[in-house]
């Protein structure tokens, strides 16, 4: 064991073999999936990462060292095998791609033991995401995550073709650099020459690929790492990787276009699925109002009715209360009559997530409403129900009511896209993709109250509203646009704001100052002032769109080694303690406890 036999040389992927190898003389390496012995013969089913194939160790065919392989083959050690291919007789394993062949061993040779697995290496394993955290180059083994990562290289290997076709330069831009404010916190690195001096990780490389732009390159992409200190859910990592693109001489429609030809590129090569050519566009306001959130799963209808002027004398308290400042939605569920009470109780514990006080109920049965608030069914409710929701007998109508509008429109959509997977509206690989276009431009802070930019304070306003920067900036629409699949958001573009004097006028509707914005963005009001040209772009989430293509909810399922929602590394325990002498070097010394 352990000395590698030179004068071998793989010769298959063992996943690789088919019925066209009878007869061949191969050398197969790889790992043991399973040893299975029977009688005088041992079945071993060699692993590599082009999938399985079984070999057979025989008395009769195997070298006496062979053999001897074979009886000391545990699960997981390293094996190298030499021998013929031939068909299985009869014995065919049709869940197998080699399954219609096997390997009669010749020679074979241990390369390499293995300790005892912390868990199976199988499509589907009991042990927790910890563990397997902790051991992802074995979770890496698996076959779901081998080809998650295979898919992943082939959608990067493709992005890279559909830019360059396209007349794209691919670019680096620095890690080490200043804040690009894209909404969240910033990793931060500190300089040892300058001490006192940071280094922000960058969110994204937003800034330079515009500065690409001045320095006239046209069409810029990149693969990069983006780096974001924020809360993290299932699609989103504290590191995680944009597909970037930035162009000259665009409008919205030009961006919209390149991304929308590679998106159908990545779904027919990655998954045979055809794309419309034109990919269906809404607008932020159409999105609010339809489906409650700017990120529409539009694989299902069930949109939301707005039934707020039915209900403005409801005898229901909260629907009148409501009604006045803020708004009531409905769903209707077709043949939702059926619902239990406990899975009605759930989806008002649901709407609570979301700062929904509850969902009121009324079922229809043979024309009558019954239910939750039955009793305030009053003829504005009936014809709301019966006009608004068109309610059919057997139907449910769930209606979400709150003094808030915002909050009304976030708890409906929510439910609505929680009901699409529970009640299985959504058909199993089905995809359903829009542009969500004309976003605000700003927004208010819930905490600070203050304006804070919807996309990035890059984003040019639409020029139409440009008048309102300073008397309504709640109205200013931006020339924003953000591509959705899957009710995810896969990425969101604009188009930038090329001119010194509209740059310094939305930040200042920011509420940066002239001094602030110079020691922050001096760099881009300089540029802008050398002959920017007009341009856009967009980001998509590379993560996340490989995660649609994988048919997976969560990004960590196709990064090779993700981190937890703590923004640790279980593998390599970052973040950890440094030596005092390191900080020292810093100039940086640690008020609270370390670690
Ligand atoms: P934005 O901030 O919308 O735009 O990011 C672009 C896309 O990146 C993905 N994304 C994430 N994926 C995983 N983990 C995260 N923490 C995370 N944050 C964002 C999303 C998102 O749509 N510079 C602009 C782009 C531009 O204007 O061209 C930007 O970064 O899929």
């Amino acid at each position: 064991m352990g000395k590698f036999i030179s004068e071998w040389k793989k010769s298959h992927g063992a996943g690789d073999l088919r019925s066209s190898h009878v007869g061949q003389q191969v050398v197969l390496m790889g790992w043991v999936d399973a040893v299975r012995p029977h009688g005088k013969a041992v079945f071993v089913d060699v692993r590599d990462r082009a999938g399985i194939a079984q070999v057979v160790f025989d008395e009769a065919t195997s070298s006496s060292q062979a053999v001897e392989v074979a009886a000391a083959l545990r699960q997981e050690y390293v094996v190298a095998v030499r021998g013929v291919v031939r068909p299985r007789a009869g014995k065919s394993n049709p869940n197998l791609l080699s399954g219609e062949v096997e390997v009669i061993v010749s020679e074979a040779e241990l390369l390499n033991r293995s300790a005892p697995m912390p868990f199976a290496i199988a499509d589907e394993v009991d042990a927790s995401e910890t563990t397997r955290l902790k051991y992802r180059f074995l979770d890496l083994r698996r076959p779901p995550l081998r080809k998650a990562m295979m898919m992943r290289a082939r959608a990067a290997k493709i992005v890279r073709d559909h830019f360059d076709a396209e007349g794209f330069i691919e670019f680096e831009t620095p890690i080490l650099t200043k804040s690009t404010p894209e909404g969240a916190r910033d990793y931060l690195v500190p300089s040892r020459v300058q001490q006192g001096s940071f280094y922000a990780l960058p969110q994204s490389p937003q800034l330079f690929k515009q500065l690409l732009q001045v320095a006239g390159f046209e069409r810029y992409y990149q693969i990069c790492r983006c780096f974001r200190d924020e809360d993290l859910r299932a699609d989103r990592q504290p590191e995680f990787t944009q597909i970037d693109v930035e162009m000259s001489f665009v409008e919205a429609e030009d961006v919209m276009e390149v991304c929308g030809r590679l998106v159908a590129r990545l779904f027919m090569e990655l998954r045979g699925v055809e794309v419309p050519a034109q990919i269906p566009c809404i607008t932020y306001d159409e999105a609010m109002e339809r489906y409650g959130v700017d990120n529409p799963d539009v694989r299902f209808g069930m949109e939301l009715k707005d039934v707020t002027e039915w209900v403005v004398d409801s005898p229901f308290g909260a629907f009148q209360s409501a009604a006045k400042t803020g708004r009531v939605l409905g769903l209707k569920v077709d043949g939702g009559a059926l619902m239990s009470r406990k899975e009605l109780d759930e989806l008002t514990e649901f709407v609570k997530n979301y700062g929904g006080k509850g969902v009121a109920n009324l079922k229809r049965v043979a024309g009558e409403y019954s239910g939750g608030i039955a009793k305030f069914v009053d003829d504005g409710l009936r014809k709301a129900l019966e006009e608004k929701l068109e309610m059919k007998d057997g139907d449910l109508a769930l209606l979400v009511a709150d003094p808030d509008k915002g909050v009304a429109r976030t708890a409906c959509g929510r439910l609505r896209g929680h009901l699409g997977h529970k009640l299985g509206l959504i058909r199993p690989n089905s995809f359903g993709y829009t542009w969500v276009t004309a976003f605000p431009m700003f927004e208010r802070d819930a905490q600070s109250g203050r304006l804070v930019a919807m996309h990035h304070p890059f984003t040019s306003p639409r020029p139409e509203h440009l008048h309102l920067l300073e008397s309504d900036p709640l109205a200013v629409r931006a020339n924003a646009y953000d591509i959705v699949v899957n009710g995810q958001e896969l990425g969101g573009g604009s188009i930038r704001i090329h001119s010194s004097e509209v740059q310094s006028k939305v930040f200042s509707a920011l509420g940066i100052g002239e001094h602030e914005a110079r020691i922050k963005f001096g760099f881009l009001l300089d540029a802008l002032s050398f002959g920017a040209p007009p341009h856009g772009g967009l980001a998509f989430g590379f993560d996340r769109l490989v995660a649609v293509l994988a048919g997976t909810d969560s990004i960590r399922d196709v990064i090779a080694f993700p981190k937890t929602t703590r923004a640790a590394c279980l593998m390599t325990d970052a973040p950890s303690a440094v030596d005092e002498a390191q900080l020292r070097e810093l100039g940086i010394g640690l008020l609270g406890p370390r670690g």
